[in-house]
């Protein structure tokens, strides 16, 4: 259902400040004036008025739906008043109506602001408004493109807030420093950035503003630690960069050994706190350090944390992650590695990231350049030149020998040309 933009509401809209209810003016201003049909019918009729009906256009009915009808799409629930004696029923309906004796009749009804939907609400002020928002516990996450949205924005926090959703912020800065945490302003609701977020079958509390956190991980979080509970020589699990916990907790309720590290205090303390809250403190233990070096104490040396080998070790810090295995260089690791990096280069990621890891691990000054790389492929793996945009799938298994088993799968797209890959 497409919303006439109303003017004085953009007005009001623009200077609105930052709101935890709506303001009576905007209320006010909110109320949208539509135009429906109704078709007032006998009792006896009702039947038949309902199935010589579109049921797309079909609205409300007075009465409970019937079965011809129940696949029709309601559009809006409203009151109208309307003098209905015992006998008669009413139809409403979106576009006008004839067939038989059925005919429809204009009236203009006014919808109050609460019975619109979000984006219905959104639809009275912008020609786009956006498409989609992430959720973190009570904390809604916008990231605004257009000049429009911006303008409007604390209008678009206002209709964000919810029973669940209490805090709604705007993204200002792409992520940029090592902590991966990210810039952003208050839109609309309470400023409290500390929240609990339920996962699948688990709990975890942060700070939106000290901490990385992506829900929209929660698949990649659950895939892996599928894979590491399906895996029988299981020993335990170095999570080197583990933010507040999202595969440590999880891996720990399910009796798993893991050690969660991460060079942010901040998070490193949720890890603390989230090993308390889902009490799986007997399987779980946390350090604040940097993962550059201890990667080495690890593979060398895992005894000191649990009595039994290291077998699985994460790295989820995409810039980077390839790079930690820098510090394992001459190094002998058997451990099953899980690295998330970014790529551009969809068609061909998996000699992509085999390179990229072989070249860290070989201490090569990596940069990303085709040349560059086929070099490195001659050097790293002795093979002849080609044009690895041509490599079909026995020379990508070539470089695979190298690796005991080599999977790669798209962890997420993050943009048109960009990829985050395990
Ligand atoms: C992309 S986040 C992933 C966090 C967590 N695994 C998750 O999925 O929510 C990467 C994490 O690596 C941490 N980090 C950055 N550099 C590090 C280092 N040198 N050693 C250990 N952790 C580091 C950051 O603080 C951040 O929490």
């Amino acid at each position: 259902l497409d919303l006439p933009i109303n003017e004085k509401l953009v007005e009001i809209c623009k200077n609105l400040p930052i709101c935890t209810e709506w303001p009576q003016v905007v209320i006010e201003n909110c109320k949208h004036e539509a135009i429906f049909y109704v078709l007032k019918v006998n009792a006896v009729d009702t039947s038949k008025a309902l199935s010589a009906v579109d049921p797309s256009i079909l609205v409300k009915t007075q009465f409970p739906m019937m079965p011809n009808v129940l696949t029709a799409k309601i559009l809006h629930i409203f009151e109208i008043d309307f003098n209905l004696d015992e006998k008669e029923r009413l139809v409403v309906l979106s576009q006008p109506f004839q067939k038989d004796n059925f005919v429809s009749t204009q009236i203009n009804a006014v919808v109050p602001f609460q019975y619109l939907t979000r984006f219905q609400q959104q639809q009275l002020v912008l020609k786009n408004p956006p498409l989609q928002f992430e959720t973190c516990g009570h904390i809604a996450h916008y990231n605004l493109f257009t000049p429009e949205q911006f303008a409007l924005r604390n209008y678009i926090g206002m209709t964000t807030l919810d029973q669940n959703i209490k805090t709604v912020i705007l993204k200002t800065q792409p992520i940029s420093n090592q902590f991966r945490t990210f810039e952003f302003v208050l839109i609309a609701g309470v400023e409290k950035y500390e929240t609990t977020v339920q996962q699948n079958g688990f709990k975890l509390k942060l700070n939106l503003q000290t901490c990385y956190f992506n829900s929209r991980l929660q698949n990649e979080h659950e895939q892996v630690v599928e894979m590491i509970k399906n895996d029988p020589e299981r020993g335990f699990v170095f999570d080197a960069t583990a933010g507040v916990g999202p595969f440590g907790i999880p891996l720990a309720l399910s009796k798993i050994n893991v050690l969660m590290n991460d060079l942010n205090v901040e998070s490193y303390n949720y890890q603390l706190e989230n090993i308390k809250l889902n009490n799986c403190q007997k399987y779980a233990k946390c350090l604040n350090q940097d993962s550059f070096q201890l990667i080495k104490e690890v593979v060398q040396n895992p005894n000191q944390f649990f009595d039994m080998k290291c077998t699985h070790i994460i790295l989820n810090l995409p810039e980077l992650s390839v790079d930690f295995l820098s510090s394992l260089q001459n190094i002998k690791c058997d451990q099953r590695f899980f690295i998330e990096t970014f790529t551009r280069q969809k068609l061909h990621f998996v000699e992509d990231l085999l390179v990229r890891a072989t070249a860290a691990k070989k201490g090569w000054d990596f940069v990303f350049d085709e040349l560059k790389m086929e070099n490195q492929i001659v050097e790293g793996f002795g093979c002849d030149v080609f044009d690895i945009k041509d490599l079909d799938k026995d020379e990508i298994r070539k470089f695979q020998r190298f690796y005991k088993e080599f999977e790669v799968q798209i962890v997420r797209d993050v943009g048109t040309t960009k990829w985050m890959v395990r």
